[in-house]
């Protein structure tokens, strides 16, 4: 199946991650599917993907962080692009630092919660069934560093967050070892920006993009997590790696994370 004739819906596509992929994707000749609760957003992304590839992109308004929002858009979505061949998934924020547990309210963690875990789980649930059976199709998971220790003060909800999706997604892995659609997980230990924001160390969200939608267009590897720790990775980790994929990584994942949290 050539790359136009496969339809991507990125999850939290609108975001700093997610639109990254989204142009990648596009230029990499997919039509592409984006949801956000935003129009703006969706404006703003209209403008920001290549011109001669913006009538591939699909926009639609909805919540998929609710049961009900992610069915209905689901159906405005198939009635829209009519299948579904591959998923990405950055769903979340880009950032919280809103102070150590002691100064916070349960309310506050809920947000965090509903925002990193509660999208994720309740997107997964409503549109992995259109790509599960496919050994053509793709479910790729954006995943934060975080989840494994505190970055620095102050940024304790966000790691309880990140760690909460990490372990969703090693679940996955788990619980359906047999699944034909190609599972995978790049999980990011860096911070993602646009080129006029980029810091020392992190990643340019058009590089990170590229890196993504070629491990899409790919498709060869499953049930696999990419560490990505540094720009260089990219390369490296996702392309070289999709390549060339090391049959034993996520159990070297499994154990090294065993050894961080005894
Ligand atoms: N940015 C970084 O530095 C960084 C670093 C490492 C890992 N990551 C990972 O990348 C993920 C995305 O980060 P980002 O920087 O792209 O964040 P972002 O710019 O805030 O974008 C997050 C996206 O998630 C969507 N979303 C959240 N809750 C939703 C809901 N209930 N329903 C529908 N959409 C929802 C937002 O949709 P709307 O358009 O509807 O608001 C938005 O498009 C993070 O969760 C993290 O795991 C990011």
């Amino acid at each position: 199946m050539s790359n136009a004739d496969r339809v991507v819906l990125a999850l939290g596509g609108a975001g700093t991650v997610g639109s990254g992929i989204v142009k990648a994707l596009l230029d990499k000749g997919f039509k592409v599917a984006v949801i956000s609760r935003d129009n703006s957003r969706l404006d703003k992304l209209r403008g920001f993907v290549s011109p001669s590839t913006r009538d591939n992109l699909t926009t639609l308004v909805g919540n998929v962080g609710s049961e009900e929002g992610a069915e209905v858009v689901k159906q405005a979505l198939l009635k829209s692009v009519g299948k579904v061949t591959d998923i990405v998934s950055s769903l979340g924020f880009s950032w919280w630092q809103g102070g150590p547990p002691h100064s916070q309210t349960l309310k506050e963690l809920h947000w965090v919660i509903e925002t990193l875990l509660f999208s994720t789980f309740v997107s997964w649930k409503v549109f992995f069934p259109l790509v599960r059976d496919d050994p053509n199709c793709t479910y790729t998971f954006i995943t934060g560093g975080a989840g494994e220790k505190l970055l620095m003060p102050g940024t304790g909800f966000l790691t309880v967050g990140a760690a909460s999706t990490l372990a969703f997604c090693q679940v996955l892995r788990e619980e359906y070892p047999e699944v034909p659609c190609k599972l995978n997980q790049v999980k990011i230990n860096t911070g993602v920006a646009p080129p006029e924001r980029v810091a020392p160390g992190y990643l340019n969200h058009l590089d990170l993009g590229e890196a993504v939608a070629t491990l899409v267009e790919r498709k060869n590897t499953t049930h696999t997590v990419f560490p990505v720790n540094c720009p260089a990775d990219l390369k490296t980790v996702i392309l070289e790696g999709a390549l060339h994929p090391p049959p034993s990584l996520p159990f070297i994942w499994v154990q090294l994370s065993g050894m961080a949290h005894p």
